[in-house]
């Protein structure tokens, strides 16, 4: 078929079309048309380089603050912010894990200085006073909130211990929100800051059999963004990181993916692209930076109902929780017959 004739069908075509017809055509082009604007935003964004950690304060002089820094996602950040020339002050539980990492991050950079600070943030008397005096002293340049807590496996509400439930709000909630206090009006007045809050996929949509958790992760990821509109055009930039799988002890998943980095790879992809939205495309102080979570949430936030990933939730959690069931049953058995 020649040009000539395709364009005669195509105008006979819409010649012959009712109206209704010809405005039902171009309202899907126009919806098709916005889901690929937005998809193809999203790549555009993920090839943006992020805002080097220099505007933070590395190399000279700065701190780095990491919670729950022993393990995990925060390990990593603790390691790689002392790659990129911060101080880094590590908080968590453990004085013998902390002196471990703050001998391997003095080994590996010794131009970097190391401060060590035990505190177990699940404690109601939390000794906060403690740390904010260390902390007044420091040019924190960086905070990481990424200290969590989640459930065991996943539980109905009513069956949660109750510690556990204190123990996530005081963890996720209490904890980001104090320190965050402690170190935001010195950054307000030195002009720049970054305040990195590790979120999760389990407040994009509620988690059943996971409810405390989720909720506790909606509550950071909605102060954050508000927190991070407050502090505009002070030099201080905030975000949430919307986080999906990670390998680690919390996740209790030991093999990565394409879509499940181990900590390096996703704390390298959080740290090289500080400011860009990813997977969270124009929602403002977010940020789903590793490209094998970004078009999780974009699926998530385009595709679907929010009913069809509510049921989804429920189903995937009420599955993982058979599976944990049968396994400590398996084990009681294994542990009976080896007696
Ligand atoms: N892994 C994932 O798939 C995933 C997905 C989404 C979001 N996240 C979020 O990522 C963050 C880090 O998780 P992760 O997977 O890296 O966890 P992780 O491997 O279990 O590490 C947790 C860290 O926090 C410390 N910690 C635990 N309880 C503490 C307490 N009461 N007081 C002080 N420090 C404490 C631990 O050290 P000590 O035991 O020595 O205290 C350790 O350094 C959490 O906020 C989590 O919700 C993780
Ligand atoms: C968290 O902080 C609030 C407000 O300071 C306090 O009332 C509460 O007891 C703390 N702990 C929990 C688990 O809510």
């Amino acid at each position: 078929m020649s040009l000539a004739s395709i364009q005669k069908h195509a105008t006979d075509w819409v010649a012959d079309c009712p109206l209704s017809t010809l405005a039902l055509a171009l309202i899907g082009a126009g919806w098709l048309g916005s889901y690929a604007l937005s998809f193809a935003r999203m790549l555009v964004d993920l090839a943006r380089p992020g805002i080097p950690l220099s505007r933070f304060g590395a190399k000279k002089g700065a701190w780095a603050v990491v919670t729950g820094a022993t393990a995990g996602i925060g390990r990593d950040f603790a390691l790689q912010l002392a790659a990129a020339g911060f101080n880094v002050f590590l908080a968590s539980r453990t004085t013998s894990k902390l002196e471990e990492i703050a001998q391997e991050i003095a080994a590996q950079y010794p131009s970097v200085q190391t401060k060590i600070h035990a505190i177990d943030f699940s404690s109601a008397n939390a000794d906060y006073a403690g740390l904010k005096q260390v902390l007044d002293s420091l040019d924190v340049g960086v905070l990481i909130n990424n200290v969590g807590k989640s459930y065991d496996e996943p539980t109905f509400f009513q069956d949660l211990p109750e510690q556990d439930m204190t123990d996530i709000v005081e963890i996720n909630v209490n904890a980001t929100l104090k320190v965050t206090k402690i170190v935001v009006p010195g950054m307000i007045s030195r002009k720049r800051g970054l305040i990195l809050t590790v979120g999760s996929f389990a407040s994009l949509i509620p988690s059943p059999l996971l409810a405390v958790y989720s909720g506790s992760k909606a509550f950071v990821s909605t102060w954050s963004q508000a927190l991070g509109s407050e502090l505009q055009g002070t030099g201080v930039e905030v975000e949430l990181l919307n986080t999906y799988f990670v390998v680690s002890k919390l996740s209790k998943i030991r093999k990565s993916s394409w879509m499940i980095p181990t900590p390096k790879t996703y704390v390298r992809s959080v740290l090289s692209h500080i400011g860009v939205r990813g997977g969270a495309v124009g929602q403002p102080h977010i940020s789903t930076p590793y490209h094998g979570h970004a078009p999780v949430q974009w699926v998530v936030d385009h595709l679907f109902s929010h009913r069809f990933w509510l049921n989804y939730n429920r189903k995937l959690h009420l599955d993982i929780r058979r599976r944990a069931i049968r396994k400590r049953e398996r084990e009681a058995a294994k542990a009976i017959k080896g007696e």
